[in-house]
């Protein structure tokens, strides 16, 4: 049985539900799994930890500052154990922009990090226009007309690919 962190870094709840998917995924396989916001991660022991798993979504082109800083502080604590990250974005409901080598804040973020994760994963985000702030949702339908995404202010829909989370989770089982 492994002790298994993970990490996540959300603003709406999604990178959160796909960290408890994982986390369910991984408790069927006996495993035990902690799962803490990066906001907090200072309060909790990584030592005590036998993998770490980091997830964090994608926020007007970027992953927050508080992700940054984490690994900033933990790069070396993290190389020193099997360890993930997966990003969470609604480019990644694009079949050419959905895997680590061709998903661009992803390429961007590794340029940026001292850390080097041992497995990356990508995952399609939500849309939830009913749930965002007048502006966040005119913007982001606007990004969604120029993409050919869903511009409905009504829309509720999840791109993510539960199969492909469940797969991730059998990795983390395995790394
Ligand atoms: C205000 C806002 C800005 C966003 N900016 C981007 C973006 O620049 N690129 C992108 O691919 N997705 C973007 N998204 C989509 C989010 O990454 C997606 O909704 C994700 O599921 C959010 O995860 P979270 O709920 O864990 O924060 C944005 C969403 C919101 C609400």
């Amino acid at each position: 049985m492994a002790r298994i962190l993970i990490l996540y870094s959300t603003t709406d709840g999604h990178t959160l539900a796909i960290c408890q998917r994982l986390r369910q995924v991984i408790e069927q396989q006996n495993h035990q799994v902690t799962l803490v916001s990066v906001n907090d991660a200072a309060q909790a022991d990584l030592t005590l930890f036998d993998k770490i798993v980091v997830g964090a979504s994608i926020r007007y082109g970027k992953h927050r500052p508080q992700l940054y800083d984490f690994i900033k502080k933990n790069a070396h604590l993290l190389d020193s154990k099997p360890n993930a990250f997966f990003t969470v974005n609604v480019v990644a409901r694009k079949p050419d922009k959905n895997q680590p080598e061709t998903n661009p804040y992803l390429k961007k973020f590794l340029q940026q990090i001292p850390w080097r994760p041992r497995q990356l994963a990508v995952f399609a985000g939500k849309i939830d226009y009913p749930k965002y702030s007048f502006w966040d949702r005119q913007v982001i339908r606007l990004i969604m007309w120029m993409t050919k995404g869903p511009t409905n202010p009504e829309t509720v829909v999840e791109f993510t690919n539960w199969k492909q989370v469940e797969a991730f989770a059998q990795l983390v089982c395995e790394m």
